[in-house]
This record gives structure tokens, C-alpha cells and sequence, in this order.
């Protein structure tokens, strides 16, 4: 894995946008594969800053989302993908039908997850596949468990990961929906490029386990080690235990 120490979230945010732009600029076709979270506001908004500075063009790009909550609408704002259009889309020119969600409402879950498969597949698989890591080292919605789930697939959330995601839900845990749909591990190895961003303390104990640990279900984050050109962005605090 290439680990990458800048200073800052903020320099991070700058310069994965800067490269984003610049791999637009030579690859208008790019197919990003996006996480959301806290993590990757601040990139988020430098991406639409750059836009509207006439510096990036998503005229021609696709995206597709990793994962989103089960029995939440998209108009739902506590929705993975209001959160997107919130941070990003509604200020920068991707068209709407090249922006893919997973459909937490679709009546039947696993032919929603082949049908996620194969747009990825007809799209020509993921150019460059952002990612953030949880405290307890899931990617995604891949939880720590005894395996992992190859392809895209259904699954239910650890406490952490539900406390985790709180906040978008006002805080009360107890609306933290149990079930979420999510891109599987060989999904994301399949990236042709996968960046990783870590930001901040809390996330420094999973990141020296992702990078420093043995493979191991128990950090889903760790099999990034089996990826030919995976980058790890890390401020100085997330890796303080490297
Ligand atoms: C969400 C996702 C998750 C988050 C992770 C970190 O789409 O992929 O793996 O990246 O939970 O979240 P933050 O950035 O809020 O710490």
C-alpha cells in the first residue's frame, strides 16, 4: 500500500481533488466509485469549489455510490444519497442518470444488488474508488465478521457503525436503520485505482491495522493490502500509530 502523510484534512480534501480533476481532464469517461460520511465533506466541497471555479468538468463522468441504508427513500435527506446531493451533486454538472445508488426501497434486495453489479460492469468497472475507513475498520458497509461478502449484498450493521451514522438521524440511534445494502469486498478490489482517506485520532488504531495487520475479516479494511495500486491519505493524527 502507498501511504500518503499530509498535514491537514483540508490539504488532503485539495490535493485528491486537484488529482480527481486532473484524471477528468484526461479521462472525461471517469467512473469514480464514492463513499459518504463525514471523512469526505471536505473533498467534496473542494470538488464543487473547483467546479465552480470552471477548474473540473463531471459532464461526461459516473458515479457510483458504495452503499445505502435499507427502508430509506431517496427523497429521504437521511438518505446516502441526499447526503451526496447535498455535499456534491447539486453544485457540480454530473448528470443525474450517470449518478448510481443502490435502492434501499427495492422490493426485491437481491435483484437489486445483480442489477448494481452489472451497471458497474456495463460502465466498464471503477476507474478510481474513494474510500473511508469505520473506527472498527469496515469499508463500505463490509463489517468485521468471519467473512466477507464478495459482490454487492445485503447486510446488517454493527452497533458501532449504527452509533457512527447517528448523527444524520438527529442523533437517536434507535432511528439508525439495522439493514444497508453495500458494494462487496471483490467490488471494490476490482477499482482499477482505490484511494483510501483517513482523517482525524479515532481513526488512527484502525488505520495501523489496515495497513500494518495480517489480511483478516476482522478489519475488512486490511484486504486493501491485496490491491495492486491502493493509496492510503492520511492527515497526521490518523497516522500517529503507523
Ligand atoms: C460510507 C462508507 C463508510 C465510511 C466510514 C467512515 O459510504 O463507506 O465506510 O467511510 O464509516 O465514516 P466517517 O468518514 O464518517 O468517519
Amino acid at each position: 500500500m502507498r501511504v500518503r502523510v499530509l498535514a491537514t484534512p483540508d490539504a488532503i480534501a485539495r490535493m485528491l481533488a486537484r488529482d480527481i480533476a486532473r484524471r477528468l481532464a484526461r479521462n472525461p469517461r471517469l467512473v469514480l466509485g464514492l463513499p459518504t460520511g463525514l471523512t469526505p465533506i471536505p473533498f467534496y466541497r473542494e470538488l464543487a469549489r473547483l467546479y465552480r471555479a470552471g477548474r473540473v468538468d463531471f459532464s461526461q463522468a459516473t458515479t457510483f455510490n458504495l452503499d445505502e441504508f435499507v427502508g430509506l427513500p431517496s427523497s429521504d435527506p437521511r438518505s446516502y444519497r441526499a447526503f451526496m446531493q447535498r455535499y456534491m451533486f447539486d453544485d457540480v454538472n454530473l448528470p443525474s442518470r450517470r449518478a448510481h445508488f443502490l435502492d434501499g426501497m427495492a422490493a426485491d434486495i437481491d435483484r437489486e444488488c445483480v442489477r448494481y453489479e452489472r451497471a458497474i460492469a456495463r460502465a466498464g468497472g471503477i476507474d478510481v474508488q474513494i474510500l473511508g475507513i469505520g473506527a472498527n475498520g469496515h469499508i463500505g458497509f463490509n463489517e468485521p465478521s468471519d467473512a466477507l461478502q464478495a459482490r454487492t449484498h445485503h447486510t446488517h450493521l454493527r452497533d458501532a457503525t449504527r452509533r457512527a451514522n447517528a448523527a444524520l438521524f438527529g442523533g437517536r440511534l434507535a432511528d439508525v436503520p439495522h439493514q444497508a445494502l453495500s458494494m462487496g469486498m471483490a467490488t471494490i478490489l476490482h477499482a482499477k485505482r482505490v484511494v483510501m482517506i483517513a482523517t482525524g485520532a479515532s481513526k488512527a488504531r484502525s488505520v495501523a491495522r489496515m495497513v500494518q495487520g495480517p489480511v483478516t475479516p476482522r478489519v475488512p479494511a486490511s484486504f486493501l493490502q491485496l490491491h495492486r495500486y491502493a493509496e492510503v491519505w492520511l492527515d497526521r493524527a490518523a497516522a500517529s500509530r503507523l
